[in-house]
């Protein structure tokens, strides 16, 4: 079954605690968080302090997205902070297979990720090493964006690249996710679905998550 991972990046900061309380009640699998430096991407959000204290009021994995310049300098303070899955940017990591190989070794489940314009070839060698490689169908930065249809057609060529290597990832999907997306991404190959705006534009979020999941194919 499809994993909905919502994002709180366009939630109401002031009840953070709220309104994570209502995408659990709604069925969100996962909790994806969008960390960005203003520097790596320009926007800036939050770090481990609100990581940490996130992971204090919801059990579900805590899905990091490091748009971060350094990322390999922070993330031991991620993992510690609770995120279960950390993702990284191949741009913004040089040396890719340490950095991944680190966040294994810390206890946290690695994943890769690349920016639209980003050739897949980039990240063809790590593979094996990964147990996510999210596809960013947005350019990182922002809620609220148009989906680049060119991501189903990379979704599908990692779909081929899993079955014929026998590999284990998950293919997730993030940016410009709707009710009408969702059902294109899955289609191509995606198992987990980040989403933001589609749930937080709406007045009761706890209704949106729900409804989002009755629509998605099956
Ligand atoms: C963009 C972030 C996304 C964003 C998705 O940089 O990585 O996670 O929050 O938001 P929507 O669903 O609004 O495109
Ligand atoms: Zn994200």
């Amino acid at each position: 079954m499809t994993i909905l991972a919502p994002s709180v990046l366009n939630a109401d900061f002031s009840r953070l605690a709220e309104q994570i309380t209502a995408l659990e009640s709604g069925g969100a699998d996962w909790i994806h968080l969008d960390i960005m430096d203003g520097h790596f991407v320009p926007n800036m959000t939050f770090g481990p302090m609100i990581v940490e204290a996130i992971r204090r009021i919801t059990a579900l994995p805590l899905d990091a997205h490091l748009m971060i310049s350094n990322a390999d300098a922070y993330i031991s303070a991620f993992q510690e902070a609770g995120a279960d899955l950390i993702t990284v940017h191949v741009e913004a990591s040089p040396h890719l297979w340490r950095t991944l190989e680190n966040i294994r070794t810390l206890g946290a489940r690695p994943g890769v990720t690349l920016n639209p314009a980003t050739p897949l070839l980039m990240i063809e060698q790590v593979l094996p090493l990964v147990d996510m490689v999210l596809v960013m169908s947005v350019e990182p930065g922002f809620g609220g964006q148009r989906f680049l249809p060119a991501a189903l057609e990379r979704i599908a060529q990692l779909k081929r690249w899993r079955e014929e290597r026998g590999l284990g990832f998950l293919i997730e999907v993030d940016g410009g996710i709707d009710e009408q997306t969702a059902g294109r991404v899955i289609a191509a190959g995606a198992d987990v679905l980040v989403i933001g705006q589609a749930i937080f534009r709406q007045s009761d979020i706890a209704t949106a998550v729900r409804q989002l999941r009755m629509n998605l194919p099956r």
